[in-house]
């Protein structure tokens, strides 16, 4: 392992590669990147980053994401195959069938989308950002894409709004239900629950914090509570854990694990630094109209 590590710094060091690592990634593969976090915070480096080649632990949409804003660097995705299946349940052509039955109401795309549902949309947003993102548009109708849970957890916010949502969800945070909600408030009485947006509404409105990942991370090290519940991917749990050793950090369910995010091992950013691979390309003018479409956001938040 100290082996694989010194051979990924090396090569790190010798192409001028930035690791990016989302929040979900495995704890070995987080310990080697230069920027660990959300969705919104990896986006903003790969905005700025000044280097030759991203390495992006993470799935495709985000890799394709800092490709998109940052066109002239190399950007390697470690596990081709590693995707998102929220972003895969909406496709352009439905995006276009919205637009046509919604004429005039802007698109707002969560960034688990495709490159090319970016670019016909009017903003992209991520859980950390959703409610300001919306709340920004003039517009009292909006269409929201994909996933409809994070669309429901907005309307609730700002309910000025009529939002258009999509069907979308994602399959690791639907596992939790509003019943071990109940079980968990049972058994630990003094325990703080904190979830993702993306999870059912019914089990967001039974949470005490809903947040992003990074928000979850920041809400627990400020929190004193004894028992910390998550309901999100378990590799936001080591920087939970890291934060206060001494309390409880527990899942709300055991299914917590998204297997796409835990794709990326450390010989896989090995790999992709040695090969130059898996590079992602992302088509200049799909680029070019998805680029707005996220500049925007970052424009607002
Ligand atoms: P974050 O916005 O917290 O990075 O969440 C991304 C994601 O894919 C959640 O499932």
């Amino acid at each position: 392992m100290d082996e694989l590590i010194r051979e990924i710094r090396k090569r790190k060091q010798d192409r001028n590669a930035l690791i990016l690592a989302h929040n979900y990634q495995r704890d070995e593969v987080q310990a080697v990147a230069d920027h660990v976090g959300d969705s919104f915070y990896l986006s903003k480096i790969a905005a700025q980053a000044e280097c030759d080649t991203i390495v992006f632990a993470g799935v495709r949409f985000m890799a394709e994401t800092a490709k998109i804003l940052s066109p002239a660097k190399t950007v390697l995705l470690p596990e081709p195959d590693a995707g998102c299946p929220l972003a895969d349940t909406v496709a352009a052509a439905d995006v276009a069938a919205l637009k046509r039955l919604h004429p005039g109401a802007p698109v707002v795309c969560y960034i688990n989308s495709s490159a090319a549902v970016k670019a016909l949309s009017d903003i992209c947003c991520t859980s950390a950002n959703t409610v300001k993102v919306v709340a920004s548009l003039p517009d009292a109708k909006v269409i929201f894409v994909p996933d409809a849970n994070l669309g429901a957890y907005v309307a609730g916010r700002l309910p000025g709004k009529e939002l258009v949502l999509w069907k979308g969800a994602c399959a690791t945070h639907a596992k939790i239900t509003p019943r071990d909600i109940l079980a968990a408030r049972e058994k630990h009485p003094a325990a703080k629950i904190l979830v993702h947006p993306e999870c059912a509404p019914a089990v967001v409105k039974m949470a005490d914090f809903a947040g992003s990942t990074a928000d979850i991370i920041r809400y627990a090290a400020a929190s004193p509570a004894p028992v910390l519940l998550i309901g999100t991917e378990a590799g936001v749990l080591s920087a939970i854990k890291a934060s206060r050793p001494d309390r409880q950090v527990l899942l709300l369910h055991p299914g917590l694990v998204c297997p796409d995010m835990k794709k990326t091992r450390l010989e896989s950013v090995r790999d992709a630094l040695l090969h130059d691979r898996h590079q992602v390309s992302v088509d200049a003018a799909v680029a070019d109209k998805a680029r707005q479409a996220i500049t925007r956001m970052l424009g607002v938040v």
